[in-house]
């Protein structure tokens, strides 16, 4: 699925590394569907005030570009884009649960303001812990704030499967990989704690982890795991108050409850 996913002939996003390095004074035709825009004659990206490049904020095409990109990994699915805040639901037979109320707050103010956070929830299954990672994801790109949501089985796949493919395309190789979940703008890593741990796994999630720590990017983790029985690494930045909210979903088993409460 992942594998049918990444095919090089399934990628429909633009390459931004070639646009980006295009003749700075050469006339670009608008793509399909895609606005004139006298700010960067359509090169969608203009000079930042430190000599770098960075997405003209007026067509946005460049962002939406990379939500495109980010799009290529996500593990979303019918169901996931169904998931949003107005349907995650706080009261059951007239009783509101202060616990997920907590974490539906939680959520929606990660993804009003995203920037510089860390979000990590964590509780037993069926709690609704990928319902607010999809939630998050969904309103962050209606926003057009790249996000990836991905499940931790699914970021490692993509990693092994780029060991196998040998390309050095920003989408194929391994390095180019990592970066994209090194420095996505938001990174929602859904099940950490589930995958199958080898030394090799617990290095890339730390190697992304760290990175997104150290330059304070946006990330959101859902586990079952208890955040103290982490690798220490990981558990000592998601004790950085400053940085990260951790909040367990202690909710019963979503799929357990009766009918007559789900209505
Ligand atoms: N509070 C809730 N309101 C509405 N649906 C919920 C709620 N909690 C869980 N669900 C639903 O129950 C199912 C299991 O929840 P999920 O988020 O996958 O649990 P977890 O990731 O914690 O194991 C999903 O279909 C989800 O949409
Ligand atoms: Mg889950
Ligand atoms: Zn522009």
């Amino acid at each position: 699925m992942l594998a049918a996913r990444l095919k090089p002939s399934n990628r429909q996003t633009p390459d931004v590394e070639h646009v980006s390095r295009s003749d700075p004074d050469a006339p670009v035709e608008p793509r399909d569907g895609e606005v004139n825009c006298p700010t960067c004659g359509n090169k969608r990206f203009i000079l930042d005030a430190a000599g770098g490049l960075k997405p003209c904020p007026d067509c946005n095409v460049a962002q939406r570009w990379k939500v495109q990109a980010l799009a290529a990994f996500a593990s979303r699915s019918k169901l996931t884009q169904q998931q949003t805040f107005l349907n995650f639901r706080t009261t059951f037979n007239g009783q509101e649960n202060p616990v997920l109320v907590q974490c539906l707050r939680a959520a929606e103010r990660f993804a009003a303001q995203p920037e510089g956070r860390w979000l990590v929830i964590w509780g037993e299954r069926g709690s609704g812990k990928s319902h607010l990672c999809a939630a998050v994801d969904n309103h962050l790109t209606q926003a057009g704030i790249p996000s990836l949501f991905i499940t931790v089985p699914d970021l490692l796949a993509a990693l092994r499967q780029a060991i196998d493919l040998q390309s050095n395309t920003e989408q194929e190789s391994f390095t180019g990989r990592m970066n994209i979940f090194k420095t996505a703008t938001v990174l929602i890593l859904d099940d950490l704690g589930a995958e199958q741990s080898s030394p090799w796994s617990e290095s890339v999630l730390f190697e992304i982890l760290d990175y997104r720590y150290r330059n304070r990017l946006a990330t959101m983790i859902a586990t079952n795991v208890h955040p103290d029985e982490f690798d220490p690494r990981i558990a000592s930045r998601m004790q950085d108050t400053a940085l990260c909210t951790v909040i367990e979903n202690a909710a019963p088993d979503y799929r357990r409850r009766p009918l007559s409460e789900k209505r």
